[in-house]
């Protein structure tokens, strides 16, 4: 495998909106970023996944972009986007921003030439069909209702797979990519080295025959937007791939079909949805379930393809409310991050991931998430009762990731000076940034050592992937080769005190989550022997 300057790369996103305030509006911003980005280095990650910052009405806190060019008011301005480029770049630190194009908002300048008739040059832009009185199929939004609005003035349906403010646009006209490709050519010019791309996997859809995902001219989309865009310059592009499978995700990150570097794919995340509610009700996290596909992407992935590993985004609940144990916050945080920051891929940490971070249980009427109160109304009372929702909120709810980060015991967790946008998680005053750092065994410093230790062993980054023990209940265990390097990972899922299994040989300690050592595996125990 040609080995990739974002190979050994660890990832931080950060969700402007909460990240850090500098002007006290209640909103995290640009300069915010800037003040940060110290502690960004100090933690060690390589680029930043930064979730968009664009003009927007902000309907679904800014995938809803109406200016591509142009940064929203309440982040910022262009000159300090350049400034914050220029300083992470001083630090060795890259940015990649996130591409939003299966849709735009309906505020863009494009969808408003489109929906003013029928012969505008830019009605092509985006999808339109006749109703017959009724929504021209039944496809349904992502976000609750029909996929489709209607508009008076031209009496045709427009095609929206998000909110009614996020109409789809129409990756079969040129035009339109053209003009995509020259706004990413000019982002790419001011410095950035990365796309995250927004639900790229829709932008090949066939809604004639109902095909969204996966649609037929998904790769051949992909590998125009790579020859006219990024593919001569060495950056990183990653895609949200709801939907891949192992083969899928091969054809966007196989190197020699020049589409993506990896994917970012949620099996182990939709493995525990309900058929018919979704995440709204969830089924309960089982780790022989998580073992087996976490195993599978290694060994599949081996040769061709990559992929990111993370249990967190701004989308997701916190690892540690869903897969860990809050009374065991910080040793089941350690061992999760140990999971897959010892397996091949991209590591993701989500902001606040780092210190720990936990989900919150609101009142209703705290949310903001429109994913979330769109289900909520949608869903309430006919399908599921309240309490039900509210358990699925709680649970699963992308406010959870939302709230702001947490940077010390002061009023708003030292978020803002003004009123939040979003409530911060009452438990600031404990779980903090600056407790974080001034505590040399905190989950800060433990997820520094992991990306370390990345930069440090070629085996963590290329070794083949080998999974023992498979049929142990409680314990994950596997072991990972490359040359003459072998790593053996033990972790512990539980909160019980297992005994080792026979036979291991343990080499050297290189990082564990306890300060001692033991007979036995203690609850939420990660130890990485080399060998
Ligand atoms: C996926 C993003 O991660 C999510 O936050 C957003 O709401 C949808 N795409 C629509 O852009």
């Amino acid at each position: 495998m040609k080995k990739m300057w974002w190979h050994d790369s660890v990832i931080y996103q950060i969700y402007p909106r909460s990240f850090k305030d500098s002007n006290g509006d209640g909103i995290g911003d640009i300069n915010g970023i800037i003040e940060k980005i110290d502690y960004l280095k100090d933690l060690g990650v390589d680029i930043v996944w930064l979730s968009p910052v664009y003009t927007s009405p902000m309907d679904d806190n800014g995938y809803d972009i109406s200016d591509y060019q142009n940064i929203a008011s309440e982040f910022g301005s262009l000159e300090e986007m350049d400034k914050l480029i220029k300083k992470c770049d001083e630090k060795g630190i890259s940015i990649m921003m996130d591409l939003v194009v299966n849709h735009t908002s309906d505020e863009h300048e494009w969808f408003v030439e489109s929906k003013k008739s029928k012969d505008n040059p830019y009605r092509d832009y985006y999808i339109w069909r006749d109703g017959q009185g009724d929504y021209p199929n039944d496809i349904i939004s992502t976000f609750s209702g029909p996929a489709w609005d209607y508009d008076e003035k031209t009496d045709q349906y427009y095609f929206h797979l998000f909110s009614k403010k996020q109409p789809d646009l129409n990756w079969d006209n040129e035009k339109m990519r053209n003009d995509i490709y020259q706004m990413m050519n000019w982002w790419l010019d001011r410095g950035i080295r990365g796309f995250r791309m927004d639900v790229i996997d829709l932008i090949g859809k066939n809604i004639d025959k109902k095909i969204v995902g996966n649609g037929p001219t998904l790769h051949e989309r992909l590998q125009e937007m790579n020859q006219k865009t990024f593919g001569h310059r060495d950056i990183v592009t990653v895609g949200e791939t709801w939907g891949a499978t192992p083969e899928i995700a091969k054809l966007y990150s196989k190197p020699e079909r020049n589409e993506l570097s990896m994917v970012f794919q949620f099996e182990h995340v939709t493995a525990f949805h309900d058929e018919k509610f979704g995440k709204w009700a969830s089924k309960p996290v089982d780790f022989s379930v998580i073992k087996d596909i976490l195993s599978k992407w290694q060994v599949e992935l081996k040769e061709d393809g990559w992929n990111s590993l993370f249990w967190n985004n701004h989308d997701l609940p916190r690892v540690v409310s869903k897969y860990g144990n809050e009374a065991y916050r910080d040793k089941s945080a350690k061992m999760l991050a140990t999971m897959i920051h010892m397996m091949k891929g991209t590591p993701y940490i989500y902001q606040g991931e780092e210190i720990g971070m936990t989900n919150v249980q609101y009142d209703f009427s705290d949310y903001r998430d429109i994913e979330l109160i769109n289900a909520y109304h949608d869903l309430v009372p006919e399908k599921l009762s309240h309490d039900q929702m509210m358990t699925g909120i709680y649970a699963d709810g992308r406010d959870n990731a939302r709230t702001p980060m947490q940077w010390d015991s002061s009023q708003h967790g030292g978020f803002t000076s003004g009123q939040p946008w979003l409530k911060v998680n009452p438990n600031y005053k404990d779980i903090n940034v600056k407790e974080c750092l001034e505590n040399k065994v905190s989950i800060f410093y433990y997820y520094k050592k992991l990306i370390d230790l990345r930069k440090k062993h070629d085996v963590i980054v290329y070794g083949d992937f080998k999974r023992l023990y498979s049929d142990h209940p409680d314990l994950f265990v596997y072991e990972r080769t490359y040359m003459d390097e072998k790593l053996l990972v033990i972790l512990n899922h539980t909160d019980k005190v297992i005994s080792k299994p026979q036979g291991l040989d343990q080499g050297h300690l290189i990082i564990s989550n306890y300060q001692d050592s033991d007979e036995e595996i203690r609850p939420y125990e990660a130890l990485v022997y080399s060998l």
